[in-house]
C-alpha cells in the first residue's frame, strides 16, 4: 500500500517509517527535517504548512493511507500559541488532504496529556485510564492534541471512504533512548525509572517505539476493524517502574490517593485494551528488556515532579 508518513524524521517517525516499509508497504516520508532512508522509501522533505508544497506532496505520492505524526511534540517546547496553531492546522490541513487525495485510512498522533494530569488538582474518575474516561487538557500542547482528536471526530462525520482514527501514543522510547541517549525530557529512561518523581510526571507510562509504530501498522492494513473516529492508547502494560505504582502514585498526584489501590496488581495507569480488542495490538517490548532492574534507589523524600508527556 502507499503509505504518506507525516514527521518521518522524528523519534516516532522514524520507527514507523521502518515497520511500514519492513511490512512491504511503499512508503513517502516527509519531514522538514532530513534523513537518511535507505532505498525503497521516498523521502520528502517539506513544511506541511505550506499549501502549494503540501498539495503538491499529495499529489504526487497519491498516498492510500496517511499516518499523521508531524507536529510539535513536546509541552512547553515552543510558546504556547504556537503550539496550539501548528499542531491543529498541521492535523485540519494534513487530515482534509488525505480525504481529499482518496486515502482509505488517516491516523493521526494525539497523547495521553489529553486526560490533563499534573496540576495539583487533578482527579481520575477511574483507573486505570481508558479512551472512554472525560479528557481535561490543561496546557497548550495536551488542547492541541484534544482539538486533534475532535478533528478526526468531525471529518470522520461525513469521509464516507476515509476511515480516521487518533493514537495516544505514552513516553515513546526509541532505539536509540533504550541505549542510554536522552530522551525528549533531558534524562535517560534508567534515571527516569530510577526516580519515581520523574516518571510520574507521565503517569509511568512508556511505550516503545517499535511497538507504538505496529499499532500504526495495524491500523493502515485493518481499516475495515477501526469505527471511524475512533481514539486507541498505546501504551506498554506494565509502568516505567520497578514495582506497582500505586504508593507512588497516590504519593505524588495525592489526588489519585482512593484510586491508586486498583494498581497495586502492577498494571500500567492507562489501559490500551481497546487498540487489542479492535487490532489485536499488544506490545512486546518492556523496559525490561533493557535496562538492568537492578536496586531501586530511595526518592521517597523527593516530592517534585515533571510535565510529563
Ligand atoms: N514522543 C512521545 O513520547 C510522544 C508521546 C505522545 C504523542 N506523541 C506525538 O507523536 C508525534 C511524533 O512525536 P515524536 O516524538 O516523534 O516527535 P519529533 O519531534 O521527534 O518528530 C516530529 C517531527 O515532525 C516534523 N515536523 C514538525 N513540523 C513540521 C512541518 N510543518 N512539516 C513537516 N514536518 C514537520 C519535525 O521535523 C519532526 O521530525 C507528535 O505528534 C507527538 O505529539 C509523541
Amino acid at each position: 500500500m502507499r503509505v504518506l508518513v507525516t514527521g518521518g524524521s522524528g523519534r516516532l517517525g522514524r520507527s514507523v517509517v521502518a515497520v511500514l516499509a519492513a511490512r512491504g508497504h511503499d512508503v513517502t516520508s516527509v519531514d522538514t527535517a532530513e534523513h537518511p532512508w535507505p532505498e525503497g522509501i521516498t523521502p520528502a522533505v517539506c513544511d506541511l504548512l505550506d499549501s502549494e508544497a503540501r498539495t503538491e506532496l499529495f499529489a504526487r505520492a497519491a498516498p492510500e493511507s496517511v499516518v499523521h505524526l508531524a507536529g510539535i511534540a513536546v509541552p512547553f517546547a515552543r510558546p504556547d500559541a504556537e503550539t496550539l496553531r501548528v499542531n491543529t492546522t498541521l492535523a485540519w490541513e494534513v487530515l482534509t488532504a488525505a480525504v481529499r487525495a482518496g486515502a482509505h485510512s488517516a491516523v493521526a498522533a494525539s497523547s495521553p496529556t489529553v486526560y490533563g494530569y499534573n496540576t495539583p488538582s487533578w482527579k481520575p474518575r477511574y483507573l486505570p485510564l481508558d479512551e472512554d474516561h472525560p479528557v481535561a487538557p490543561w496546557h497548550a500542547y495536551g488542547l492541541s492534541k484534544a482539538v486533534v482528536e475532535e478533528t478526526v471526530r468531525a471529518l470522520a462525520r461525513t469521509a464516507d471512504s476515509c476511515v480516521l482514527s487518533a493514537v495516544r501514543p505514552g513516553y515513546v522510547v526509541s532505539p536509540e533512548e533504550w541505549r542510554g541517549a536522552t530522551t525528549q525530557q533531558g534524562h535517560t529512561i534508567a534515571e527516569r525509572l530510577d526516580d519515581p518523581a520523574l516518571a510520574a510526571g507521565s503517569l509511568f507510562n512508556y511505550v516503545d517505539a517499535h511497538d507504538a509504530a505496529e499499532l500504526f501498522a495495524l491500523i493502515v492494513e485493518n481499516p475495515e476493524r477501526v469505527p471511524g473516529g475512533s481514539v486507541y492508547n498505546a501504551v506498554a502494560p506494565d509502568p516505567l517502574s520497578h514495582g506497582p505504582v500505586d504508593a507512588d502514585l497516590a504519593r505524588l498526584h495525592p489526588a489519585t490517593a482512593e484510586l491508586a489501590p486498583a494498581l497495586a496488581d502492577g498494571r500500567a495507569v492507562f489501559s490500551s485494551a481497546r487498540a487489542h480488542r479492535d487490532l489485536g495490538w499488544k506490545p512486546k517490548r518492556t523496559w525490561r528488556d533493557h535496562v538492568d532492574p537492578g536496586e531501586r534507589p530511595d526518592h521517597s523524600e523527593r516530592g517534585d515532579h515533571t510535565e510529563g508527556i
